[in-house]
């Protein structure tokens, strides 16, 4: 027999089971890897003073987050963080200096701040009664930091969304979405709202937070109308980090993230 020759690979159960484990492992070793460079940008006052907050590090800033009680949008939730870190983490394959970005249900803030830190102009939307505390963090962690003042301003989702932001005038580069599905009744408008501000270019960057059906199957849905792909899966967060664009434009994919 030749030195050089090199039998094929003969894949038996046993080769594949061990395939299997060690893909596994290698994720369950990223996904830990991940999750504490993440959960790492949080920090509390060392301090306690009149107003509780707490505490972030992205692009090496300080930023400052007040949340509130009861609602949804007055809490900081950990797609954010995840969103915001792959954000600073990808910055130069997803650059969103001088674009364009919409964020969807910005709750306090955290994307819509760091997306401005890194040079993005972005409209932070969510439900009105969210809206104060939002303009709130907003201006708090962005005023003299950024090139461009981000606006804060309402979008309920489905409603009026083509009079408020008419393709005419409103073209967004990039759509941020944190942990906007979860056991609310407003599924559908989500996806029309979607579906009306991703236009030929834009891109949409989405974290998810999987709880229980009917909302995941939303991702299946998503998938109808738009291209998905996974960019984060961190189970022992049950998120998942999508990047996608919309099914009819065949010129956009992979590894086409604007410059
Ligand atoms: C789970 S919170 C996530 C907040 C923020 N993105 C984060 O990750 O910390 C969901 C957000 O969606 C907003 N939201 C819920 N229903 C909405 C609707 N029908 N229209 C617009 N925003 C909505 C809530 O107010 C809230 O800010």
């Amino acid at each position: 027999m030749p030195s050089f020759f090199t039998p094929s690979r003969i894949e038996t159960p046993q080769s594949k089971a061990m395939e299997n484990s060690k893909t596994k492992q290698e994720g369950a070793a990223v996904d830990a890897e991940l999750t504490t460079a993440i959960m790492a940008r949080r920090f509390h006052a060392s301090v306690i003073g009149p107003e509780t907050w707490e505490g972030y590090i992205f692009s090496d800033l300080e930023i400052r987050i007040r949340e509130s009680t009861d609602l949804y949008g007055a809490v900081l939730w950990p797609s954010a963080m995840v969103l915001c870190h792959f954000l600073e983490t990808n910055k130069d394959k997803y650059n969103l200096t001088d674009k364009n970005v919409i964020e969807l249900g910005a709750g306090t803030g955290l994307v819509t701040i760091v997306s401005s830190l890194l040079g993005a102009k972005v409209t932070a939307t969510d439900l009105p009664d969210v809206l104060g505390n939002l303009q709130y963090n907003v201006t708090r962690n962005t005023k003299g930091r950024c090139k461009y003042i981000p606006l804060v301003t309402e979008l309920t989702w489905g409603q009026e969304v083509e009079q408020r932001f008419p393709h005419a005038t409103h073209c967004f580069d990039y759509i941020l979405a944190a942990d906007v599905v979860y056991a609310h009744p407003y599924l559908d408008e989500l996806m029309d709202t979607f579906d009306h501000l991703c236009q030929k270019n834009t891109q949409i960057l989405w974290a998810m937070r999987f709880r229980l059906d009917p909302e995941n199957s939303f991702v299946n849905r998503f998938q109808q109308h738009f291209h998905l792909e996974e960019l984060y899966d961190l189970p022992s967060l049950s998120i998942k980090l999508y990047h996608a664009w919309r099914k009819d434009e065949k010129s956009k994919g992979q590894g086409q993230a604007a410059a």
